[in-house]
């Protein structure tokens, strides 16, 4: 019996990257993601120049993922979509754009949280990567979120923690501010990590009751310590860059590790899945790993391209979704603070 095909188109624009994928029932056939380097010498993302941008990348990225899947749009059967949380202005590009395709196609529309995208892209099927069965904890990390969700099935989400000031992105970005990286940092920072000793300075770790997290403080730690050892000594930043950044990212480790020591205990769940951006960082996927043996958790890491903001995500959501008939109407609105 041979099955016909789904195809999906991804959107995503919630934030700085435009992007646009395409899957085959499970499968990604394409994967396009437009980066704005034009945030770099800002330090951070600035809202208007990102929505601008999108404008400019949506049509020649989702032309480029098309391509590369080797379909017409008259192949696809829904376009799913970043609905929110986000830059009202970047989803407003995306919105209305997938809006406009679906109506065109006369084919159904699908919104996408993008939260829950970073959890369920576990789900996209991968070589060498295995799915997580429910219930399972996912600790989602980027620069605009840091939460901890129990799933207990692809739409049963709650958060159980979550951070009450900064996103741990932000925490390695602003980091890497005071230390006069590029943005953002925290690839970088992982980089000059692993040539440095995590134990060479020490950062107090914030006592937040619970599952919740707090990362303000320790970048103000950070930024008071950098500031006392630069005035001791001009030098001091270059000549101990690696051990710096081993300790910040020792630090932050330490501080994701011991939540989700305490959400496993709470919960008695130990699968654990992470995602976003932060969970492409060296360290916390070797932290996970050796909780394997050390803990007997089961972990799972997202393939490097599933960890920061991508459409492939959004389109298994779409896939998930489009299985159930749960189409959006053509009425939808973007929702900057759409919660899981
Ligand atoms: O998920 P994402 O692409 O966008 C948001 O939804 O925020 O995450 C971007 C964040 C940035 O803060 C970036 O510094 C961080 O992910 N990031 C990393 C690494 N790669 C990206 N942080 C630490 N180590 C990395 N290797
Ligand atoms: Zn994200």
């Amino acid at each position: 019996m041979s099955l016909k095909n789904t195809y999906i188109l991804g959107i995503e624009s919630s934030c700085d990257d435009t992007a646009a994928a395409v899957l085959r029932n499970g499968e990604i056939l394409s994967n396009v993601v437009a980066n704005q380097t034009i945030h770099e010498s800002y330090g951070g993302v600035v809202p208007e120049l990102a929505s601008r941008a999108h404008q400019q990348n949506i049509v020649p990225v989702v032309d480029q993922a098309l391509h590369k899947a080797g379909i017409s749009c008259n192949d696809l059967n829904a376009v799913a979509f970043t609905q929110g949380p986000g830059l009202m202005g970047s989803l407003l590009v995306g919105t209305s754009f997938a809006k406009s395709l679906a109506y065109g196609l006369d084919i159904p529309l699908i919104d996408v949280n993008h939260m829950q995208a970073h959890v369920l892209a576990h789900f996209i099927e991968k070589d060498g990567y295995k799915k997580p069965s429910f219930p399972f904890i996912a600790m989602t990390i980027s620069g605009g979120h840091t939460q901890i969700v129990l799933v207990e099935d692809y739409f049963k989400m709650t958060i159980i923690g979550e951070t009450i000031d900064d996103a741990v992105g932000e925490a390695f970005d602003k980091s890497g501010k005071i230390l006069g990286l590029g943005y953002p940092a925290g690839p970088e920072i992982d980089k000059l990590a692993k040539l440095g000793n995590p134990i060479a300075f020490k950062f107090t770790k914030p006592k937040v009751k619970g599952l919740n997290f707090s990362f303000s403080g320790l970048k103000t730690a950070i930024l008071y310590f950098i500031q006392k050892q630069v005035k001791e000594n001009p030098r001091f930043i270059e000549e101990n860059i690696n051990d710096i950044c081993a300790s910040i990212q020792y630090t932050i480790i330490n501080i994701l590790m011991d939540k989700l020591k305490l959400a496993v205990s709470e919960t008695r769940v130990s699968q654990i899945a992470i995602g976003g951006g932060v969970s492409a960082n060296s360290g916390i996927r070797n932290a996970l790993k050796e909780a394997e043996g050390q803990y007997g958790w089961s972990t799972y890491l997202p393939a490097l391209e599933f960890t920061t903001d991508n459409a492939a995500m959004i389109a298994i959501v779409g896939y998930l979704k489009f299985n159930n008939k749960q189409y959006a109407k053509q009425s939808i609105m973007a929702s900057s603070r759409l919660k899981i």
